[in-house]
């Protein structure tokens, strides 16, 4: 795509320490870079291996105008590849999700096994040659069961630091060995970088989240000590400590990694202790679930907190894990994603009931996505400009926006190099 001056200039301009530029948040330009440089040439969270527990399970992902599918093959990888018949180019997959044994496109019935291979097709001539037809791939990452994709044709080297980083985190809560209790799509009227700023603070949650902060505390999301509240920080701060010591007995791992700005594949992580029974994120802070996860033996394991940038975040908790992935539909609406799972042989209305599950966060998604909303609607006056970030409580906002400005940073050279005369109508 080209990139006009306009842009190169909001970019290099931006002001650090304040929220983006309008058009950064409103400008269908604006949003076609990020699906080329930022979903298209990064990790992005798509899925969890649940998902595509059996061969031939496959889920289809939408990033702006690529469609990817995943899926689990004959032996048991779990691969993806461009939706994208390489006949004529038909989507092979129009259903977000199902069961195949065979990837056959309707259109003329070119049939792909679920490694990619072309296997079959009638009336292309002797002198065809399958192996130049296969689908093409994309790059799958998997994060102990969490699975990422990158669509370019050289991911960032870096996901395999924070795969060997997470994986010993994550891995006692053994999410291979869980399925989806329910999964909720979510359409947010705004852009796909307010979800994700809105996501990176707690400095909203007294005033929008009292589902949330009955077990949540909210300073474990980027609060520094300020003047308001430097004893209540510090006291949580002493929590963290001595509750770490107590799960680093029991084998788990808690420390603060916070890698959210400054590399490619960017991230944090830290397990947190949750309030009153300090269990799980229900209503009443106690497990929603009564078969643990794993070999876990203990309840009150607090919550495993994984945030990756551009698009995701994730709780493990003892007994439930709820994941969280967010798709850039277009400059003004955002797919929002959230998938709820337990312990594979849990069975419901015995070992767990759905609402205790999902009430927390199906009421916060739904309140984030009116602040997102409400956000968005605000920056489309002629009266928006860029806001101050609290230096005490949306330290992880801001970095999030710094990495993005970096990232297109690092990448527009490279988007020069690609500017094509052709204008493609999508
Ligand atoms: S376009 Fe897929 S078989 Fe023709
Ligand atoms: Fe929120």
């Amino acid at each position: 795509m080209n990139i006009s001056s306009e842009i190169r200039n909001l970019i290099s301009n931006r002001r650090k320490g304040y929220t983006l530029e309008a058009p950064f948040y409103l400008s269908p330009e604006i949003n076609t870079l990020d699906i080329e440089v930022i979903f298209g040439r990064h990790w992005i969270f798509v899925a969890v291996e649940p998902e595509i527990a059996e061969p031939g399970d496959y889920i289809k992902v939408d990033v702006g105008h690529n469609s990817v599918i995943i899926v689990r093959d004959d032996d048991m990888n779990v691969k993806a590849f461009h939706n994208v018949c390489r006949h004529r180019g038909s989507q092979l997959c129009d259903d977000a999700k199902g069961s195949v044994g065979n990837l056959v496109c309707p259109y003329h019935q070119w049939t792909y096994d679920l490694s990619g291979k072309l296997i079959y097709n009638e009336h292309m001539g002797v002198d065809f040659d399958k192996n130049d037809h296969n689908l093409k791939p994309v790059h799958v990452g998997n994060i102990a069961g969490l699975v990422f994709i990158c669509l370019a044709d050289e991911p960032p080297a870096d996901f395999d630091n924070m795969r060997k980083a997470m994986e010993p985190y994550i891995a006692p809560h053994r999410l291979a060995d869980c399925k989806v209790a329910i999964q909720e799509d979510i359409i947010e009227n705004g852009n796909w970088k307010l979800t994700m700023e809105n996501n990176r603070e707690c400095y909203h949650c007294i005033a929008n989240h009292p589902e949330l902060l009955n077990s949540m505390y909210e300073f474990g999301f980027g609060y520094q000590p300020s003047p308001e509240n430097a004893e209540k920080v510090q006291e949580f701060r002493d929590l963290v400590v001595s509750e770490g010591n107590r799960w680093a007995a029991c084998g788990l791992l808690s420390a603060e990694i916070d890698l959210l700005d400054g590399c490619a594949t960017a991230y944090r992580t830290q397990r947190l202790p949750l309030e009153k029974a300090g269990e799980s994120q229900t209503m009443d802070s106690k497990v929603a679930c009564q078969k643990l996860l794993g070999d876990l033996t203990l309840r009150n394991l607090g919550g495993l907190s994984f945030w990756t940038q551009p698009n995701s975040w994730h709780h493990f908790m003892s007994d439930h894990i709820v994941t969280f992935s967010v798709l850039p539909i277009d400059a003004e609406h955002t797919l929002l994603r959230t998938t709820w799972l337990v312990h594979k042989d849990a069975v419901e209305g015995m070992d767990y009931e759905t609402k205790k599950i999902t009430e927390v966060w199906k009421a916060t998604n739904k309140q984030d996505s009116t602040l997102v909303e409400r956000t968005h609607r605000g920056v489309k006056s002629d009266q928006y400009e860029p806001g101050p970030y609290s230096p005490y409580t949306e330290e992880l906002v801001e970095k999030f926006t710094n990495w993005y400005i970096q990232r297109l940073e690092a990448e527009i050279d490279n988007i020069k190099s690609s500017v094509t005369p052709i204008k493609i109508c999508r």
